[in-house]
């Protein structure tokens, strides 16, 4: 019986079929996370910083990725953990130097691996000087206008301009004592109150990000995340905020078997008008369903703004690249961002939110691959980063809720069917053609920390939802590496800025090194055959006679089969190169079990 999704010819052409060379190296490249509080500490303050990670990064060579992304080391209040950025400029003394970053940079491309930063441009910290300017300068002023401030509502204006909410709980807007000590203008901020939205409309602005994107191209980093990126710009006027009831406020729908949530039928036509054209894929009724995000997000402007950071990346070579995280549905509004001018890619959150449901999961990769070839990208795939619960613990839910972060008093994972499912997972995904994007401490099946008291916790979520949001610090964890040391190898002095949970003695990297079937050597083997394979830069052919609980498919010489379903599969003839869980009976697949055949 075959339950698969018709593939036929969108995804055999997909751009991403063709080999990646040098100046395309991003297609089919495996990127590692890093998460620099988390990653190593060198000073010993207890918490990650740069020297750390240049220490360490020999053992991500030694794991196969082609690059690195990092996570905001810039000088910053640490509000948001960085992503609330005083100075775009400098290193924070938390993470070192910037002669450190250059070290780490030379230490990364001597050993082959590409080095992608985190850049924040819709938002700053309210330390920035801009926004010390804006503070003491009158409404109307051009310092005000680099940010969002607007005139209050009602009797005294001490009502919010509006009715947005901030993505970490409470409302959107923070009201600022006047010089004078009168009550004033309010702000914008999308995220925490210490994280004031720039304006986007505001020419400075803009030509201060582009000397920022030159100022880290001239040091030699290979690209961008871009963070928020599909907030930059607000609809004009500011209008109230009127969520889909189906939805939520966030507006971001788990994906399902049938089409996008929030846009069916239109994702093959993501690319109908010329690339740089900003109709609206589908016409008006996709960029009506687009709007259902909020007057918030996935402005139509955006995209002149990532045209004009393309045109800054493309004077350099080697090739340089944006990834965008934008939380955007359906996924034809999504590959708007990744049009042949604008971004190189963008994550696949539809992937990442994708519940262990084989029909589901075969739609979502369809859909993907399908949308992503109408405009000439490679299409990304993630598990995890360090803003959702880790995968192991959240297939260990089996359909718990997950979103918001988990607590010592909610329902809690069962590690071991999370583990084995997480296995599978990753080696479907690495298998896949494109470019896949890894969680610092995901290859060492790393769970989520879901029993961190609440008075440790630092997540701003935790406190602006009023405790009823855990946020992200469970997944935040200072890495293990050698189990006997202090730290467990994160820190000399055995500090660490979040109390690492028993389990990491275990899964600590040096426990793994040796063990063949550890998941530490589940992912060094699949990288290694994935290379020697070409499996990035290969062509996806689903296979549609292994059930509807198995999720089957061809690329190049292989075959990938994962097990989704609560019952055996029979394998097909071949030699299994590798399989996520020990193949017990030979000749049948196991339960929340994935394999490659040759
Ligand atoms: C997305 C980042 O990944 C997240 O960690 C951060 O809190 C928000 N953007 C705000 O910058």
């Amino acid at each position: 019986m075959s339950t698969a999704p018709s593939i036929e010819s969108p995804v055999a052409t997909a751009p991403s079929g063709a080999a990646s060379t040098d100046r395309d190296w991003w297609r089919d490249a495996v990127v590692y996370q890093i998460y620099p509080r988390s990653f190593a500490d060198a000073d010993g303050n207890g918490v990650g910083d740069l020297p750390g990670i240049t220490d360490r990064l020999d053992a991500l060579a030694d794991l196969g990725v082609d690059a690195i992304w990092l996570s905001p080391f810039y000088r910053s209040p640490q509000a948001d953990a960085g992503y609330d950025v005083a100075d775009y400029r400098d290193v924070d003394p938390l993470f070192g130097t910037l002669t450190d970053f250059d070290a780490l940079l030379a230490r990364a491309h001597q050993l082959g691996l590409r080095v992608i930063v985190d850049l924040v441009p819709n938002h700053s910290s309210d330390r920035h000087r801009w926004f010390g300017e804006a503070l003491a300068a009158a409404p109307g002023s051009p310092e005000r206008d680099r940010y969002v401030f607007r005139d209050g509502r009602g009797p005294e204006g001490a009502e919010p301009p509006n009715n947005w909410q901030s993505v970490f709980g409470g409302p959107a807007w923070t009201r600022v004592v006047d010089p004078g000590g009168a009550p004033g203008q309010w702000y914008l901020h999308l995220f925490d109150a210490h994280q004031p939205d720039f304006n986007w409309d505001n020419a400075e602005v803009r030509e201060e990000f582009d000397a920022v994107l030159r100022f880290w191209l001239d040091r030699g980093v290979d690209g961008f995340r871009v963070d928020v990126a599909h907030g930059l710009l607000k609809q004009a006027g500011l209008p109230d905020f009127v969520p889909d009831p189906e939805l939520g406020t966030m507006g971001f729908a788990v994906p399902t078997a049938e089409g996008d949530p929030s846009g069916p039928g239109d994702e093959a036509s993501g690319g109908d008008e010329a690339p740089g054209g900003d109709e609206a894929p589908g016409g008006t009724a996709a960029a009506e369903r687009a709007s259902h995000l909020g007057p918030m997000w996935d402005q139509d402007g955006i995209h002149e703004i990532y045209r004009e950071w393309r045109r800054t990346l493309d004077k350099y070579s080697p090739p340089r690249i944006m990834v965008a995280e934008a939380w955007v549905q359906p996924l034809s509004r999504l590959s708007r961002y990744v049009r042949p001018d604008e971004m190189h890619q963008a994550f696949n959150f539809d992937f990442l939110e994708a519940p262990w449901d084989a029909p589901v999961l075969r739609a979502v990769i369809s859909r993907s691959l399908a949308v992503n070839a109408t405009v000439g990208a490679t299409t990304t795939w993630v598990l995890s980063n360090h803003d959702v619960v880790r995968h192991p613990s959240r297939f260990g839910l089996d359909g718990g809720r997950w979103r918001g972060g988990i607590g010592v008093d909610d329902p809690q994972p069962d590690a071991a069917l999370g583990l084995r499912r997480a296995r599978a997972a990753t080696l479907t995904m690495l298998a896949l053609p494109g470019s896949a994007y890894l969680y610092q401490g995901e290859e060492l099946g790393l769970p989520e920390h879901t029993t961190l008291p609440d008075s440790v916790r630092q997540d701003p979520t935790w406190e602006r939802s009023g405790h009823t949001e855990r946020g992200r610090d469970g997944c935040r964890v200072p890495l293990p590496w050698e189990s006997g040391a202090p730290a467990l190898g994160f820190s000399p002095t055995g500090r660490t800025w979040l109390p690492q949970p028993e389990s990491f003695v275990a899964l600590a990297r040096d426990r793994q090194r040796d063990d063949p079937d550890s998941t530490l050597n589940l992912y060094r083997a699949a990288l290694r055959l994935r290379r020697e394979r070409s499996l990035g830069g290969g062509t996806l052919r689903w296979l549609d006679d292994y059930g509807p609980d198995v999720v089957a498919f061809g690329n190049g010489d292989v075959t990938v089969l994962a097990n989704l379903g609560p019952a055996p599969v029979a394998l097909p003839p071949g030699d299994v190169l590798i399989s996520s869980t020990d193949l017990a009976a030979r000749g049948a697949l196991p339960p929340d079990t994935a394999v490659w055949i040759r």
